[in-house]
């Protein structure tokens, strides 16, 4: 039954009010506004024991896959995080409300005077260079304790043991896990905020207390977004007050839920865009849709998770290598944290070669941290590229579909001047294409992704375009102001309700956010008729803050509300702020006007905000703002 969600927010915080907007989002800072963060600053990599075990995880699983990954290279690869997930705990003792670690498959864990502890366990992982991960739940109970109801690790004992997750704990279990246990790394589940309604057969069955649900995952207009959001900043703030020097990782697992797609990356160094993976080859499209129109949310401490790799199993396996690879070059394309999900242990030679594909997890290392963007679009092929340091790309081209297809490579999908001379090298086979004017032809098996790292001479030789280092950049207000759910990306079959429901229907909020390269609703950008390639598209009502890591000296873009705004009628006025001083500013502009120039002397500024504002409030309609062709030069 529906509880009112106000109910559940003052259950959940008690007497704070929920946090309200006191500032003008559009007003400059002057300052990068995320964290700062130390962790994280290329995507997180490693091991979990999800994927491969799931419940049935133990001491002897983790620790096989931590020395193969010493063993096998990957580890110096960057693979380093070993991650336990759920099922290690085993109670939470009344007493002193202290977490029990189940010692029968962590016998390492069982310490002097019956008391449990991961220190021996972490210390073993450390002393291999490794870094430990451990999992909980923001809410009272775990996913496990609802959906794995057969498995032989549930938390044990009276409602209150079985109580093993976050909820009103916080503090206790982050200073357990972090400073006495050693932890580097939490995972963070929703499941307690999410499947323990009051009156369900899962509550009532297993005699769990009851949680007014946060999170409806079907319906964004029913998740109370701000108590999601204000529980998980409170995880954040335990974590920063138990590791002062900001040595850990937090990854947020809401699933695409509570619009986490747009505000994860300041609470977390990751947050998953998506519901779980599983090993379907359609699951794996629908996971990577979730992130890939994501780019401008991404960046150096901060990335979208499509969720762990799930290489070794069902589509993804050693059968399946193409299917495996492409999984693989995706994630890496699209700075996804790489997670291997296999037993190492019996791990196959062929499959260690594509997580230990250095190349392309050099792709995804890359320290720019920009995440790939969609330069081609289309739900039989995408061709994604990816700006590299040192003025290289990298570019995907992926054959979704169980067709041969026919890949056309423009030097404008790399933003290469198309009258020089473009060179490929394959990061699969090692092979050096013959260099290339204009454009390139290939064919792709079904499921075929290629990758290749490409050089060629920059169509803006002095200097960058916006919608090329989305990893400077940080949408500090999208101008979203009514979460929707994003009905872009590849909808399977339900893995786990088949064909009985109605079907599946778009859920992740985030609709309407910022796009490289492509309007907020996925058209092709374009002002008064003049189509453009490149830019950012935007509403009105948004700030962005940009680096200028590099001193450019001027920013020039040409600005003009888009044509696909359903809001013909407000006029918006564009503006660039250099460390918070105003720098230029636009006319009123409205629909069907030209493409204004608008450019600005950036000299000395290391902090660019660019920002669309509405001049006029006829309607209630959301405006579509474009940034064409925007460039720091
Ligand atoms: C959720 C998460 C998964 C995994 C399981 C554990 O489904 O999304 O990644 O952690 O819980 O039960």
């Amino acid at each position: 039954m529906y509880k009112p969600l106000l109910f559940a927010s003052a259950l959940v915080l008690g007497a704070a009010p929920a946090r309200a907007q006191t500032t003008d989002p559009l007003a400059p800072t002057g300052r990068w506004t995320l964290p700062e963060r130390k962790q994280a600053q290329t995507p997180p990599m490693g091991w979990s024991s999800w994927n491969a075990f799931r419940t049935e995880v133990d001491e002897d699983k983790v620790l096989g896959a931590a020395q193969k990954l010493v063993d096998s290279g990957l580890a110096k690869l960057g693979y380093v995080y070993v991650n336990v997930d759920d099922g290690w705990w085993l109670k939470r003792r009344t007493t002193d409300g202290r977490m029990q670690i189940r010692t029968r498959i962590f016998p390492s864990a069982a310490v002097r005077g019956g008391d449990t502890s991961f220190r021996p366990f972490t210390d073993r992982l450390h002393a291999m260079g490794l870094k430990a991960g451990i999992y909980s739940d923001v809410g009272r109970n775990a996913c496990s304790q609802a959906y794995d109801l057969h498995s032989p690790n549930l938390p044990e004992g009276t409602t209150a043991e079985r109580e093993v997750g976050l909820f009103g704990h916080v503090d206790q279990d982050i200073a357990l896990y972090f400073r006495e246990w050693g932890f580097d790394y939490i995972k963070v589940d929703a499941c307690g905020i999410n499947v323990y309604a009051p009156g369900s057969a899962v509550v009532r069955d297993n005699h769990y207390t009851p949680m007014p649900p946060l999170i409806d995952q079907a319906s964004i207009n029913r998740t109370d977004v701000p108590t999601v959001r204000a529980l998980y900043e409170k995880v954040a703030q335990a974590l920063e007050r138990h590791n002062p020097d900001g040595d850990y990782i937090f990854s947020l697992c809401a699933w695409g839920s509570a619009d986490v797609r747009s505000w994860g990356n300041r609470v977390g160094h990751l947050w998953r865009t998506s519901g779980d993976i599983t090993p379907n080859w359609t699951r794996m499209l629908h996971n990577f849709d979730s992130a890939s129109t994501r780019a401008l949310y991404a960046k150096p401490g901060a990335w979208n998770d499509p969720d762990m790799l799930f290489i070794g199993h069902g589509d993804f396996d050693a059968n399946h290598l193409t299917e495996a690879r492409s999984h693989f070059a995706l994630w890496a394309i699209i700075n996804a944290p790489l997670l291997i999900g296999y037993d190492l242990r019996n791990a196959p030679q062929s499959l260690l070669d594509i997580w230990g594909n250095a190349d392309v997890v050099a792709v995804n290392q890359d320290r720019g941290g920009h995440q790939g963007v969609i330069a081609y679009d289309s739900n039989d092929v995408q061709i994604i590229v990816k700006t590299l340091a040192g003025g290289r790309k990298a570019v995907a081209l992926f054959n979704r579909g169980l067709a041969p297809a026919k890949v056309d490579l423009t030097a404008a999908h790399l933003k290469f001047s198309d009258t020089a001379p473009i060179r490929l090298r394959n990061l699969w086979d090692k092979s050096a294409l013959a260099p290339f004017k204009r454009e390139a032809s290939f064919t792709l098996a079904p499921r075929e992704t290629l990758i290749f790292e490409a050089q060629g001479v920059r169509r803006l030789t002095d200097g960058v375009y916006l919608s090329e280092i989305p990893g400077d950049i940080n949408v500090a207000a999208d101008g979203v102001t009514t979460p929707e759910p994003d009905p872009m990306g590849h909808r399977m079959i339900g893995q786990w309700s088949g064909t009985r429901n109605g079907g599946e229907r778009p859920i992740y909020a985030g609709w309407g956010g910022a796009r490289a390269d492509a309007t907020p609703y996925d058209q092709a950008l374009q002002i008064a008729g003049r189509g453009f390639d490149t830019g950012i598209g935007i509403l009105a009502g948004s700030r962005l803050e940009i680096r200028n890591r590099t001193g450019r000296t001027r920013f020039e873009a040409l600005v003009g509300v888009d044509d696909s705004t359903r809001n013909t009628k407000d006029k918006v006025r564009f503006r660039v702020y250099g460390d918070g001083r105003l720098l230029a500013e636009s006319l009123p502009l409205g629909f069907g006007e030209a493409a204004q120039p608008l450019t600005a002397d950036l000299r000395g500024s290391k902090l660019i905000e660019i920002v669309v504002a509405r001049d006029g409030n006829i309607s209630d309609l959301p405006v579509v703002a474009t940034w064409a062709e925007a460039a720091l030069r």
